[in-house]
């Protein structure tokens, strides 16, 4: 929520986000970054992640798989495996000696996915069993593209498995070292699948009004809640994000609904998530009054620390929260060139310029970890 104090809020205000004192607001955004060979955790993450880690700053990982038909992206981290927990304990413990403080971010992808990367070729699974249009295209392991599976709506008695695979995730983060997850419910992934009318076209407890549709969601919530606590979970929501045919006919009744429920657990459990995680921008031209004005309604809705994303500037960000219309920003494409984002920001000095070809490339070093520190560029 908005600081009472009269004291004006920065970017480099402290925030205290539950139990987590963060030293300042600028968060690495969850950012699929593909170097996570055979999907598990590299040396180069470890080396990623704690370049981009400071003294009380709050980072989230990229997506990273609960379960091994989650999967429809190359070279993404799972978290399912003994051997996943054991690699992805090195990333949080070189994170935890710069004092930062980080989330890992869980992402299933529903239909987003492809028989290359389900097991035995199988079909995806979904809240549908309609495919995303062959308008957009699937990245596969060889850098080619390809349409999206045709996949397979999960039946009703299948959803409580899936639910599992987020809490059993949620306590293999908790084992690795984690501070806690971040429940990726946005870009039309599958919980999106769920939550948007233009794809969830179920006729059972899961699908029709906006209480089933916000069903699977709030039972993942609430599963990992009980199984790591309120504090250490945080969910992401795009209800306007049209991403892979996302769409829904009421975007931001979308994220009340939402929200009034996220609202109406913390209130039962007796404590707050750590905090929500919200997309605003869905132009992609800049923030317009419209989309404003959607991050203020929601944020107004939402009783506890909101985040958002999506094209901030550092003048944006800081805009963003001296005006209370956010406590926390993420930064994506920014913090991928710019490993010393937080200071760069605080000195305001010039940004290194992101390179979109090496986003999701798999060398460990090239694009990932070689870009230039401010005092690398003096000498
Ligand atoms: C290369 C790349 C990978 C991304 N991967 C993820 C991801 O794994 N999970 C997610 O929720 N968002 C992902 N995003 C979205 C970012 O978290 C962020 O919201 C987006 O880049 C907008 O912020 P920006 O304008 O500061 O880049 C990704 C974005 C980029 C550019």
């Amino acid at each position: 929520m908005a600081d009472s104090s009269s004291k004006v809020l920065t970017l480099f205000s402290p925030y205290k986000m539950g139990k987590f004192n963060l030293s300042h607001r600028v968060v690495l955004a969850p950012l699929t970054r593909c170097r996570a060979l055979n999907q598990v955790p590299q040396p180069a993450l470890v080396e990623y992640y704690s370049q981009r880690s400071t003294p009380g700053g709050f980072l989230i990982t990229e997506g990273t798989w609960p379960s091994n038909t989650s999967v429809g992206f190359p070279h993404v981290p799972g978290i399912y495996t003994a051997e996943q927990v054991e690699e992805w304990k090195k990333v949080v413990d070189a994170v935890h000696a710069k004092g930062a403080i980080i989330f890992c971010q869980l992402w299933h992808v529903g239909r987003s996915s492809h028989g290359v990367y389900q097991p035995g070729g199988g079909s995806p699974v979904s809240s549908t069993n309609n495919p995303i249009s062959e308008r957009s295209k699937i990245l596969l392991p060889d850098g080619s593209h390809d349409t999206y599976a045709q996949p397979r709506a999960l039946e009703t008695h299948e959803i409580p498995q899936i639910v599992e695979q987020y809490r059993c995730a949620a306590l293999n983060a908790i084992r690795a070292g984690f501070d806690g997850i971040e429940i990726h419910a946005a870009h039309g992934y599958l919980i999106d699948q769920f939550l948007k009318d233009g794809i969830n076209d179920r006729t059972d407890e899961y699908g029709g009004s906006l209480a089933n549709r916000c069903k699977f969601l709030i039972q993942i919530v609430q599963a990992v809640v009980e199984a790591i606590g309120t504090e250490r979970v945080a969910v992401r929501i795009s209800p306007a994000i049209n991403h892979t045919d996302a769409t829904d006919s009421n975007p931001i009744g979308l994220g009340l609904a939402v929200i009034e429920r996220l609202n109406k657990l913390q209130l039962n459990v007796g404590s707050k998530l750590a905090y929500l995680h919200v997309m605003p921008r869905f132009s992609g031209q800049g923030l317009v009054e419209d989309e404003a004005q959607f991050m203020r309604t929601l944020r107004n809705a939402y009783e506890g620390t909101f985040m958002a994303a999506g094209g901030f500037t550092r003048e944006l960000g800081m805009e963003a929260v001296c005006s209370g219309d956010v406590d926390l920003v993420s930064f994506g494409r920014s913090f991928i060139s710019n490993p010393d984002l937080v200071l760069r920001f605080k000195l305001n000095a010039p940004l290194n310029k992101y390179i979109r070809e090496t986003f999701y490339t798999h060398d460990p070093v090239v694009g990932y970890t070689d870009y230039p520190f401010l005092n690398e560029q003096s000498v």
